[in-house]
Formats: structure tokens, C-alpha cells, sequence
């Protein structure tokens, strides 16, 4: 079962690429000569929400970092990572942060499960959890209280990704960049646009602005 799938994701590879190239026999060199995406996506690893296909997006059009409950955290060298290149090097104009209902990440941060390695990884989900106590704590229905964690750490992870100090030098710099916050329906397909924009500096409480 699991070699007629292995065998079939590299059967798949050959038609897609073949299906491609009838309709544009210049579309792989042309990609390979270099990319320029308007949008780094930051999601969750989840199988059910692939950054590209939910957007409609093509090759060369995202920039993706994904992790479990699509987390940034500030001594995280793989996110800062791939957040500098996308704004220094590729100039991305927008940043997304993507999160899904139904995460088992936020979900596991309601609990006390051990899982494993991954626990720890789970803290910060948690800090999430302790920081908005009051307003969860009273939501007394299940879901509705796991739906609004999972929009309350979106909006949590674009506040700390406009702390970065790459992104207040880029908006030092007077760089085009927007922070978004979305939450993706597994259950419908669809996005829901949280209205949680960074744009600039003065878009920052004070006390998390850094001075130049
Ligand atoms: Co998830």
C-alpha cells in the first residue's frame, strides 16, 4: 500500500511536469532563472492547509515557512531565517500568518497530554493561552473557546513578527510590508481575514518599538 503510494507521488511528479510543459515549453527554465514572490506565508504544517492551493497561488508566487500551529518565536533561527531573506533579499510585500481551526497544536496548548519533544514546543502556544486567560476562560463552550485561541494566537504571532527587528528596520527603511493574521475553515475551504494589520512602525504599542 504505502510502495503503490510512493510510487505514485513519483508518477505524479512526471505528469504534472509533463502537463505543464505542453502548455508552456519555457515554463520550468523561465522559473529557474530566479523568483521574486510578493507574499511569505507562514501556516501551520498541518497536511490540510497547503499554502499555495488554498490561495490559488502558482510556483514563484509564496514564500513558505510552516511549523506546528504556525508559531513565530523569537529565537527560532529557522523562522527569522527565512523571514530575513523574504524581506531583505526577496522584498516581499506582504507576510501572512496562517492558522487553521481544528489545530491539534492549539489544541494540545488546551490540554495537559504528554506527547512528546514537541511539548515543549507546545509552551509557547500555552504563554499564548496564560497571556488572554481572562477572555478564554470564559468563553464556556468547547469549540467556540478552542476557535477563538486559535484567532487569538494568529494575532499573537503577527504582534511578535512586527517586533522583529526585521521588520521595524524594513519599515525604518521605509520598505512597502504588510503583516496579516488569517484563520483557514478545514471545513469549508475558506479563509477568514482577522483584520490584524501591521503596516508601520506606529502601527506598534510603544513599548515594543525599537529605536534607531
Ligand atoms: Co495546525
Amino acid at each position: 500500500m504505502s510502495t503503490d503510494f510512493y510510487k505514485k507521488i513519483l508518477d505524479n511528479n512526471r505528469i504534472w511536469s509533463e502537463t505543464k510543459l505542453k502548455d508552456d515549453p519555457e515554463y520550468f527554465e523561465r522559473l529557474s532563472k530566479g523568483q521574486s514572490p510578493p507574499l511569505l506565508w507562514i501556516g501551520c504544517s498541518d497536511s490540510r492547509v497547503p499554502a499555495n492551493e488554498v490561495i490559488g497561488a502558482q510556483p514563484g508566487e509564496v514564500f513558505v515557512h510552516r511549523n506546528i500551529a504556525n508559531m513565530v518565536i523569537h529565537s527560532d533561527m529557522n523562522m527569522l531565517s527565512v523571514l530575513d531573506y523574504a524581506v531583505n533579499v526577496l522584498k516581499v510585500k506582504h507576510v501572512i500568518v496562517c492558522g487553521h481551526y481544528g489545530c491539534g497544536g492549539v489544541k494540545a496548548a488546551m490540554g495537559s497530554d504528554h506527547i512528546g519533544l514537541i511539548d515543549n514546543w507546545i509552551r509557547h502556544i500555552k504563554d499564548v493561552y496564560r497571556l488572554n486567560s481572562q477572555e478564554l476562560d470564559a468563553i464556556e463552550d468547547e469549540t467556540a473557546r478552542f476557535n477563538a485561541f486559535v484567532e487569538i494566537n494568529v494575532k499573537e504571532q503577527v504582534t511578535d513578527l512586527a517586533k522583529t527587528s526585521i521588520v521595524q528596520n524594513a519599515w525604518r527603511n521605509g520598505q512597502e510590508l504588510c503583516l496579516h493574521g488569517w484563520v483557514y475553515g478545514l471545513d469549508t475551504g475558506i479563509v477568514k481575514d482577522l483584520q490584524v494589520n501591521f503596516c508601520g512602525n506606529e502601527d506598534l504599542d510603544k513599548t515594543d518599538r525599537l529605536k534607531f
